[in-house]
């Protein structure tokens, strides 16, 4: 009767042990391996409980905002620890300052945080360069993990060790580079998100595939985007290598790293000036306007082929929505330009595309010639 008993405990055992191996390989579908962490593309649910079995942590408190919380930390909770903690702070780009960094920080004090604990930065690009940023400067520093739960954030602002918050009505100005424990990505947070945020997100797929050799090429973007949101993994991973190409070859942003600025000098202006009005642009809204004006600039400085600026305007005229630039004050937008943190002296540095695949950094463009490339988007945009 015991051998029955012995027979049976093991077959028990080989069987769980089986199910975890082939569930473990199903839902964690694609490891990015950077220098000092990894990004792990797959279920949450098993990529979380992987990481928290692996590390110990004196308490986890969970940044999100209003909507994650709603939409995303559901998924979550089954596998964090049940007397985790959460700081909500209110959703958007104009909350990305000082005053809600005021009010992490105030949280994590009163949930008794110290550098043992972990933050969980649960939202898009917003939630992670925000909660980042806290968690770095926290007591000089606490271990963060990011959760990235929109489609720019996950292609993006989760790569690549930038953290900071928006000054003055100048984007990102405060900040500093810092890694993440790790980076955990699932498709499936996509579902509940705006077609717009969808939309705004594949503007920096589009760059990838404008500024280097990517897998994928403008057209299966294009596919891609009509198709279901839970099948976007395989582009997600691959545009992710494209930003690991540039950001592992420079993390400081000394030089190469400065292609994937391209459509980010002029995008980033229109997205801080629109910011000030009743109608702000999302950010990828605002760098696909950014990528047309900058193809423009190619095409006059780097030789950019008359098709394939044709190519790129109709693309993102097509796509996203056309804003009357001439409402805007240029002179505000060089201004702008002006303080990007990409500059040296008084000149603005210009990420440029010699062909749709090839970019080529460090070039300047004066005020004439960037106040043309504004008109000629504007002059593409039937008003
Ligand atoms: N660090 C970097 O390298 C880097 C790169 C690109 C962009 N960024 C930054 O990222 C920010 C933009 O990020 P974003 O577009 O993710 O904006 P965001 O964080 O404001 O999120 C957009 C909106 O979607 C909501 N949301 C998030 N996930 C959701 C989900 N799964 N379901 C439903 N709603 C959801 C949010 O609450 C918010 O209202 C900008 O501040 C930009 O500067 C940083
Ligand atoms: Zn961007």
């Amino acid at each position: 009767m015991p051998y029955v008993f012995y027979l049976f405990y093991l077959s028990y055992v080989f069987y769980v042990l089986l199910c975890e191996l082939c569930v473990t390989k199903q839902i964690i579908m694609q490891t990015i391996q950077l220098a000092d962490y990894h990004i792990q593309i797959g279920t949450i649910q098993a990529s979380l409980s992987t990481f928290l079995k692996q590390h110990v942590f004196s308490k986890i408190i969970v940044l999100t905002d209003e909507n994650t919380e709603k939409d995303c930390l559901p998924l979550l909770k089954p596998t964090l620890p049940i007397d985790f903690q959460t700081i909500m702070i209110p959703a958007g780009e104009s909350f990305k300052n000082l005053r809600t960094c005021e009010i992490v920080w105030n949280a994590l004090f009163a949930a008794g945080a110290d550098r043992k604990s972990l933050l969980i930065n649960l939202g898009g690009g917003v939630i992670g360069d925000m909660g980042g940023f806290c968690a770095s400067t926290f007591k000089r520093g606490m271990p963060f993990l990011q959760i990235p739960t929109t489609l720019l954030s996950q292609v993006d602002a989760s790569i690549g060790g930038k953290l900071g918050i928006d000054f003055g009505n100048v984007k990102n100005s405060i900040g500093l580079f810092g890694n993440p424990k790790t980076v955990l990505i699932d498709p499936l947070f996509l579902e509940t998100l705006s077609e717009r945020e969808v939309r705004s997100g594949f503007a920096e797929l589009f760059k990838h595939a404008l500024i280097h050799k990517a897998k994928f090429s403008i057209q299966d973007l294009l596919q891609a985007f009509q198709g279901n949101r839970a099948n976007l993994a395989p582009i997600i991973g691959d545009s992710l290598l494209v930003k690991k190409h540039f950001v592992e070859k420079d993390p400081f942003e000394k030089g190469i790293r400065k292609a994937l600025n391209f459509g980010h000098t002029i995008g980033h202006a229109v997205e801080s000036v629109a910011l000030e009005t009743d109608k702000p642009l999302l950010h990828g809204e605002s760098i696909a306007i950014g990528m047309i004006c900058e193809a423009f600039l190619s095409y006059q400085i780097t030789g950019l082929s008359a098709s394939d600026l044709e190519c790129i305007v109709h693309t993102f005229l097509n796509m996203y929505p056309k804003i009357n630039l001439k409402l805007f004050d240029y002179e505000q937008l060089i201004r702008i330009m002006q303080q990007d943190k990409k500059n040296e002296g008084t000149a603005i540095n210009f990420t440029l595309l010699k062909k749709i695949g090839v970019s080529s950094i460090n070039h300047t463009a004066n005020a004439a010639q960037i106040k043309e490339s504004l008109d000629f988007y504007a002059a593409n945009c039937e008003y």
